[in-house]
């Protein structure tokens, strides 16, 4: 029996047997603008507001501060929620410059046990190039995804890179894949926001292409019709 975790993402749950499994990391991959930033942030206000809580963790591509000047713009972003501390953020950018790549990973699960958060997104994690061997980097996100899930939290990580040419380390190594992009379909001159299960741990997911909605309200997906 596999403890499934709810997404937060309207109408996602019902093509992945209820939710994500728990513990699990889940590789969100993305063109630029598809919605990586709004997957994950959307994910931990929905926990927050069902009094979980959970830490956002920036990489190098964005300060915190625009981030949340940005997501602030989306009616489930909710001011609250990080001023009772259910939703906090962490410059992960910062702590590699500081500390190097491979402390900066011990740093973020110690962080995760001290605040017992029950989602974490790493948006992005930008570490590949920052180790010396792909045989070292390996065996640190190993290890770091381990503890992870030792942890039991639902870890979304954002990866930069727009397509399945992507099934390179991190892919094979995490527990699902997301692939947010973006295509014409009918209408050449109109480009739909598109999701794609590219795998799922433990779950009948469906291989379905999916369409995703981006409004006010945030993301949702439904069947493509
Ligand atoms: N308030 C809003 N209402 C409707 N759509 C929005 C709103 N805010 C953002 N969007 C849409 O969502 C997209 C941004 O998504 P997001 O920042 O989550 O993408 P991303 O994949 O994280 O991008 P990047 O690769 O630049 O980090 C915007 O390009 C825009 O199309
Ligand atoms: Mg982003």
């Amino acid at each position: 029996m596999i403890n499934r975790i709810k997404s937060g993402i309207p109408g996602l749950d019902e093509f992945i047997q209820g939710g994500f499994p728990l513990p699990s990391v889940l590789l969100v991959l993305g063109e630029p603008g598809t919605g990586k930033t709004t997957f994950g942030m959307q994910s931990i206000f929905y926990a927050a507001k069902r009094g979980e809580k959970a830490i956002y963790m920036t990489g190098i591509a964005e300060p915190v501060f625009m981030i949340k000047k940005f997501m602030s713009s989306y009616k489930f972003f909710d001011e609250s929620f990080i001023e009772n501390g259910r939703v906090q953020f962490w410059d992960l950018g910062t702590s590699i410059q500081t500390m190097g790549p491979k402390k900066a990973l011990d740093a973020i699960t110690d962080i995760v046990r001290e605040t017992k958060v029950t989602r974490v997104i790493i948006d992005p994690l930008p570490l590949a190039q920052l180790f010396s061997s792909p045989v070292d980097y390996r065996r640190y996100l190993y290890d770091f995804l381990a503890a992870l899930r030792n942890l039991n939290v639902f870890t979304i990580i954002v990866g930069e890179k727009a397509d399945e040419s992507a099934a390179d380390l991190e892919a094979y190594m995490v527990d699902a894949v997301i692939i947010l992009y973006l295509k014409s379909l009918d209408n050449p001159l109109v480009y739909k926001n598109l999701m794609r299960i590219r795998k799922m741990r433990g779950t009948n997911h469906t291989r379905d292409v999916l369409s995703v909605e981006i409004t006010e309200n945030g993301m949702s997906v439904l069947k493509l019709d």
